[in-house]
């Protein structure tokens, strides 16, 4: 089916045609026809690369021209957020019925906000957590959504994404407004079922616009499961890096999974002085420039420094540790083919578009922390990384090939993953945890609530519908008699509210058991003016929201106890060798020593802790400590409020108290701000009053963002008077 013949506007037709596309792929011909365009709910189940985004774009432009109402696209992560967010902004070339072009947005993170200022686009892009958020302010534009689209839909079956998206489905399907569900999914064995909880039509078709070969890699050959046979020429005794440089000989770029972090850097290492064989022309200047922007990027450390290296000879790693501006580079650069071999933990893998050729995985054991050991990966994520490989647009065709270690293995390996189905989705609600989460998460966000009615919203969920209805029911009077208990939520005859604690809980998003912590340790307390801020942090970091959670290893001991030995009678609760360090205690000593201004490079160096793992842990606690100002606040602590304020500041910064006055400058962060104040720059009026070339001279700084913090110092300054 051309494009042309579709029942759409010319506005659109010629928007999806100047977007290259002409021809319909099978899978969206039969999106078509099961009602795509009239507003029937689907459930798409359709291997990887088969242009589900394309689907999700004519119903979006559809909406958007014919009628008034608005499109809301919920991912589960924030990288695949932001592709799709570049994607869908060419429909801002479109019009809406009173003429005005579509506005595209996005919104991925600050959980506490009414999210009204929202409401002027007519498309946004929101990861699944955000829209949660959102649906306990209840913005008013909430009500004029038409189309749903829920990617990566599969994620159901996730353990740590699975709870929220579930909820945010339910609250959609319970709500009562008509709208219309897309649902997209990798290929699922249990379809239907999910599709009958989404009351969708199911629409599941195997077929790749690419042809994916996949075959099993042993002792220098490659066995295809369509039963040709590749000899290696090369053979260093590396099985994952002979595959991958094999592909990039023939003229294609690679893509390797490794099971851990170490690994990745490891391969890459090494294969970089041999990927540096086949780079073109021009190639190792661009390279070297990027080399130079990644440590120009961020703080330099050993992982930045590794980083480039391996750039410089074509070749990247990728993981979690990576500062996200990094990530960023590297896949930029993979994509526009200057990156020939990129080695990546299998975070990388959903929903994201990359030219690799070849996709080797390296191993199909990934060390799970929940059970201390090496396990093997899931039917449904070799699925989702091999789908990487054979992407239309980059490749003709693609391989996605695993390694085995014996005879045996590589068996195992053709049964199992290469002819195996991939795993039903099965609900992830059933946790403790997400149960008290978002039962006052669904209290709060109503303004009056039966228990009836609380029941039947969990009786709509997914879990409901596959375990036995007094599972469910007992779980919800566990989370209702916790809430009530601990003074979050009222009943009252047959009705359920929440109180203004629980209120305030689920619109600042945390876990009620984490706001419960605090409350609980504060009233040891009381309203201390002393300056309690590693105690805070050590609530911080114990509580159940805050991840990721770093326990000490064996050679931390010292500072672990130099630390006990300085603020002991300033934590919360006791750690030492005799009661023990909490789990969570190298975390402590890491944000403490970011907001004392440790450099990156001497967190990693001493601590262990990877910039990534920084940022995002820096990331969520100043979320919390935000949050906990904001408890404190409410029952009336104000030197704590006080100090959870700057400490929020702080733990955003990294440095110490006496620096936030000159943070406030554009331009300046913590290394500068340390550098000014170290050459006698102390406040903002002292740099309204000194010589653009006296400050120019200070380190880091120079002529012209001297010129430019005089002005805003100065600005500043009059802005205070008046
Ligand atoms: N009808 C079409 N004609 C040409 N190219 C297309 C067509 N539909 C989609 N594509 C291209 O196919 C590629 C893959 O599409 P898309 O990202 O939508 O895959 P997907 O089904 O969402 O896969 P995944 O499950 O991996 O997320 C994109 O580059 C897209 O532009
Ligand atoms: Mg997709």
């Amino acid at each position: 089916m051309r494009i042309s013949e579709l029942p759409l506007s010319d506005e659109v037709k010629d928007l999806l045609s100047s977007l290259g596309y002409s021809e319909l792929y099978p899978t969206q011909e039969a999106a078509i026809e099961a009602g795509l365009l009239d507003g029937a709910n689907l459930l798409l189940s359709t291997p990887t690369a088969s242009g589900k985004t394309l689907i999700a774009m004519m119903a979006a432009s559809r909406l958007l021209t014919e009628s008034e109402e608005k499109v809301v696209y919920l991912a589960p992560l924030r990288a695949l957020a932001f592709e799709k967010y570049e994607e869908f902004s060419a429909m801002e070339r479109l019009r809406r019925a009173n003429g005005r072009n579509v506005r595209v947005t996005i919104s991925t993170g600050d959980y506490d906000s009414s999210g009204e200022e929202l409401g002027y686009a007519d498309l946004l892009v929101l990861t699944n957590e955000k829209f949660d958020s959102l649906a306990r302010h209840r913005p008013s534009w909430m009500r004029k959504v038409g189309l749903y689209i829920f990617d990566e839909v599969h994620l159901l079956g996730d353990e740590d994404r699975g709870p929220t998206l579930e909820v945010v489905i339910t609250r959609i399907l319970s709500g009562g407004e008509r709208a219309q569900l897309l649902a997209l999914s990798a290929t699922v064995s249990n379809a239907g079922q999910l599709a009958r909880w989404l009351k969708a039509k199911s629409v599941s078709m195997n077929w790749r616009p690419v042809p994916l070969k996949q075959g099993v890699a042993y002792d220098g050959r490659v066995f295809f499961s369509d039963s040709g046979v590749l000899e290696l020429s090369v053979s260093s005794g590396r099985p994952a890096m002979d595959l991958a440089i094999d592909s990039i000989r023939s003229g294609g770029q690679s893509l390797i999974f490794a099971e851990t972090r170490k690994r990745a850097v490891s391969i890459a290492k090494i294969s970089s002085k041999y990927v540096q064989k086949f780079l073109g022309f021009d190639d190792g200047s661009r390279l070297r420039q990027l080399a130079k922007k990644v440590m120009a990027e961020s703080e330099a450390t050993e992982v930045s420094r590794l980083l480039a290296g391996c750039i410089e000879g074509g070749v990247a790693f990728h993981h979690a540790g990576l500062a996200t501006a990094h990530r960023r580079i590297v896949e930029k650069a993979f994509r526009e083919g200057l990156i020939k071999l990129l080695v990546a933990t299998p975070t990388l893998a959903a929903g994201i578009n990359l030219p690799a050729r070849r996709v080797v995985i390296a191993s199909i054991y990934r060390y799970d922390a929940s059970f201390g050991e090496s396990r093997p990966i899931s039917v449904m994520d070799y699925k989702q990384m091999c789908g990487r490989a054979g992407r239309p647009r980059f490749d003709e065709y693609g391989e996605a090939l695993v390694v085995a270690q014996s005879e045996e293995e590589m068996n195992a390996l053709m049964e199992a993953y290469i002819r195996g189905e991939p795993e039903p989705i099965r609900s992830q609600l059933a946790s403790p945890s997400s149960f008290r989460t978002h039962t006052l998460g669904v209290i709060a966000s109503s303004p009056s609530l039966t228990l009836k009615q609380l029941k039947k919203f969990f009786l709509s969920t997914l879990l409901a519908q596959q375990f036995k209805e007094y599972a469910v029911m007992s779980r919800l009077e566990a989370a209702v008699k916790y809430l009530e208990g601990n003074g979050l939520i009222r009943l009252q005859q047959e009705e359920v509210r929440g109180t203004p604690l629980g209120k305030r809980v689920a619109t600042l998003y945390i876990d009620p058991e984490s706001a419960l912590v605090f409350l609980r340790a504060l009233k040891e307390r009381r309203d201390t003016a002393e300056d309690i801020t590693p105690g805070l942090l050590q609530l911080i970091v114990m509580v159940p929201d805050f991840e990721p959670k770093m326990a000490l290893r064996g050679r931390d001991r010292a500072e672990a106890e130099a630390f006990v030995e300085q603020y002991s009678h300033l934590l919360f609760y006791p750690e030492d060798l005799e009661s023990g360090f909490s789990d969570s205690f190298r975390s402590l000593l890491m944000l403490h020593a970011w907001i004392n201004e440790w450099s990156e490079d001497r967190i990693l160096q001493v601590l262990g802790v990877e910039p990534g793992d920084l940022h995002r842990s820096v990331e969520v606690a100043e979320w919390l400590a935000y949050a906990f100002a904001e408890l404190a606040k409410l029952v009336g602590y104000k030197n704590v409020a006080k100090s959870l304020d700057l400490l929020q500041v702080r733990i955003d910064v990294g440095c110490r108290a006496e620096l936030l006055p000159l943070v406030q400058l554009r331009g300046i962060g913590r290394v500068r701000a340390r550098n000014l104040y170290q050459a006698g720059y102390r406040t903002i009026s002292s740099i309204a009053s000194a010589s653009v070339s006296d400050l120019g001279r200070v380190p880091s700084i120079g002529e012209a963002l001297a010129s430019d913090i005089r002005s805003q110092a100065l600005a500043l300054v009059s802005s205070m008077k008046g």
